[in-house]
């Protein structure tokens, strides 16, 4: 299967003010072909890999939302409006990400609509405290701007059931909730339930946009606020206390890595089917080597004639194929296809480094290798050959693996 890993240049059209922290980027397609008018006042994604230029203004802010009056939030997009809205450079799924190439790297931001009920594409970038490229979004970003971005990606989908829909998101963890829950309410009948969790008030994302979808599928749709500095954080009888008689939901996950394991320990402890527990990891950078995890699909047997996989004796060989060019080096035991390729001096791609992001994926064309972890490929990716070379390590003597140009 053809997997487009390629980068598109799409058009910033505005960015709306959702908190203090927090900017959604409207996204359109670029014009057919530059004209005078738009070279000029237009910056593209080549002078946006650059350093932040001293040119750049600060995002000016576009919305008016008719909710700020009324609603004990901060600011916030109303829920979109497709009749004005600006065609989706993509096709893509609720619960989906674009990966970005600014400032010289890679991050992964997710759609916060749903292209079931908005015309537009949109992703919600939060600031990260000392974070590199969510902070530049925020500063050196302004409508007209081009960037460019890989084409939709990831699994935090949606699948066929009737089951009730539940999530628990902290805070830019609701990015992704948002897409899925404007798609359950539209497309199906489910009822749908979300625990948002956020520092304050003030912090609090999509507010009256979800109070806005719970007036227009009245019953349906239930959001409790969870806040910090009122409540302290959220502990395990405030997730079971959430849950109620609801073990058979579908159950959305998405939020910082402590926040998470607490959910996803509760609803296990509390009878859950893991099989209906789904998880966004947004963390970067695993430094410790993860146990491979039980559920990680492995990507290919190793071959009959491969040593096993704990031998001591671990001659072979991984051919990495980048740009077209091949580059043999000796296997080491215990290292990821990334690692090997460091090792060599060679620059493939990467972005999160544990499995969440699929930035750094390649195709095995010889041997087989097992993800540590990998929360990025469907079963259909995984068979067709794809693995995330930050969690890949070899399980046969012999790997080539090829990445796209
Ligand atoms: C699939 C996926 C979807 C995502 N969706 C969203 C989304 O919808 N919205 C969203 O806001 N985010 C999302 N993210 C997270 C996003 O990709 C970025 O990881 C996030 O914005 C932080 O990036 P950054 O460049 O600002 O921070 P980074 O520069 O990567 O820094 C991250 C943290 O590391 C610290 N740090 C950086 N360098 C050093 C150093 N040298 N020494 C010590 N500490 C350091 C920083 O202080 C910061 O706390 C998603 C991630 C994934 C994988
Ligand atoms: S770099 Fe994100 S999955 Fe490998």
């Amino acid at each position: 299967m053809a997997r487009d890993r390629g980068f598109h240049p799409v058009r910033i059209i505005r960015i709306v003010r959702e908190s203090a922290d927090t900017r959604t980027f409207v996204l359109g397609t670029p014009p057919a072909a530059p004209s005078p008018l738009t070279a000029a006042s237009s910056r593209t994604a080549s002078s946006l890999v650059a350093p932040p230029s001293p040119l750049a203004a600060p995002s000016p802010r576009t919305d008016s939302s008719p909710f700020a009056d009324s609603s004990p939030f901060a600011d916030s997009s109303p829920l979109a409006d497709s009749s004005l809205a600006a065609p989706s450079p993509f096709t893509y799924r609720a619960g989906q990400y674009l990966t970005f190439r600014v400032c010289g790297t890679l991050r992964s931001y997710s759609m916060s609509s749903s292209p079931e009920t908005d015309g537009e594409l949109m992703v919600t970038v939060k600031r990260t405290p000392g974070g590199h490229v969510s902070n530049w979004m925020h500063d050196h970003l302004a409508a007209g701007d081009l960037v460019e971005v890989t084409a939709p990606a990831g699994v935090f989908c949606l699948r066929e059931s009737s089951a009730p829909l539940i999530a628990f998101c902290g805070g830019s963890g609701i990015t992704p909730i948002m897409s899925l829950v404007k798609s359950a309410l539209a497309t199906t009948s489910r009822r749908v339930r979300v625990l948002a969790a956020n520092r304050d008030a003030e912090s609090v994302i999509f507010g009256p946009a979800l109070q806005e979808l719970a007036g227009r599928y009245p019953g349906r749709l239930d959001v409790r606020h969870h806040l910090d500095a009122r409540e302290g954080l959220v502990t395990d009888d405030r997730v079971r206390a959430f849950l109620g008689g609801d073990r058979d939901a579908d159950f959305y996950i998405c939020g910082p890595a402590p926040f998470m394991d607490l959910i996803e320990r509760t609803l296990l402890a509390a009878g859950a089917d893991p099989g209906q527990i789904f998880i966004e990891r947004f963390e970067t950078g695993a430094s410790e080597p993860a146990a491979p995890r039980q559920d990680s699909p492995e990507q290919d047997s190793p071959p009959k004639d491969s040593p096993p996989k704990d031998s001591a004796q671990q001659a072979g060989t991984v051919t990495i194929v980048l740009a077209g060019k091949r580059h043999t080096l000796p296997r080491r035991d215990g290292e990821t296809v990334l690692e090997c390729a460091r090792r060599a001096g060679l620059s493939t791609p990467f972005s999160c480094e544990a499995g969440n992001c699929a930035t750094c994926i390649a195709q095995i064309t010889e041997g087989g290798a097992v993800m540590r972890v990998n929360d990025a490929l469907d079963d259909d990716e995984v068979a067709d050959g794809w693995v995330l070379t930050c969690q890949g390590e070899p399980v046969s003597q012999h790997l080539t693996v090829v990445f796209e140009d």
